[in-house]
């Protein structure tokens, strides 16, 4: 048995805290692509500064945030508003972190040329009331919904074999194998 791909498989759920100090940024074009990200966000999400600039801004996004919440994010920065509200991102190596956004415009002479979003930390209570929010939103809007399987290890062996030859993530597969049913 493989330990290494079980030990990666852990890995996807580790949270990594916001330190309470220090505040993420980032600004992007009107289009959403990163133009600016200062260290604390480089080192959270886990890239490089340069690796995030130049990239949309899903780069971080995390499969439970629901799509309504970023439709109305747009909606409200493009309306020259500000729009406040807590998001779970993903980080490089699949982990997660949990934000207090506030994304606004950037205004030079009067005129809208990008937007920015400064993030602080959330509780513990903030952050399971929202993700029980997010889930439910998600079911709502009949996206992908999460689930929490016990697979036995020869399944799980046979899935990663089968990811490994077709290419594809062991989620897709999972997908495609019960389709196929
Ligand atoms: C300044 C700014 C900051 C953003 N920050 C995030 C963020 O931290 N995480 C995120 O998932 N989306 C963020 N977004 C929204 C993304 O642009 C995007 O709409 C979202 O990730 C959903 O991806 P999709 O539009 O491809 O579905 C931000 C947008 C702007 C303009």
């Amino acid at each position: 048995m493989n330990e290494d791909r079980f030990s990666l498989e852990f890995n996807l759920f580790v949270e990594t805290e916001v330190p309470r100090d220090e505040l993420i940024v980032s600004r992007t074009n009107l289009q959403g692509v990163i133009t600016f990200a200062n260290q604390t966000f480089a080192e959270i999400s886990g890239y490089s500064p340069e690796e995030l600039i130049g990239k949309p801004h899903n780069i971080v996004r995390h499969p439970d945030m629901p799509t309504s919440v970023f439709h109305t994010l747009w909606e409200t920065i493009q309306a020259k508003k500000t729009w406040k509200g807590y998001v779970k991102n993903l980080r490089r190596d699949g982990g997660y972190y949990w934000v207090e956004a506030v994304v606004s415009g950037v205004y030079k002479k009067g005129a809208l040329t990008e937007y920015k979003s400064i993030r602080s930390p959330v509780t513990s209570e903030m952050k399971i009331k929202m993700q029980n929010h997010y889930d439910k939103l998600r079911l709502e809007e009949d996206a992908i919904a999460r689930s929490v399987a016990y697979l036995s290890r020869d399944n799980i062996e046979k899935l990663s074999r089968l990811a490994d030859e077709s290419g594809l993530s062991k989620n897709e597969t999972l997908n495609q194998a019960i389709a196929k049913l």
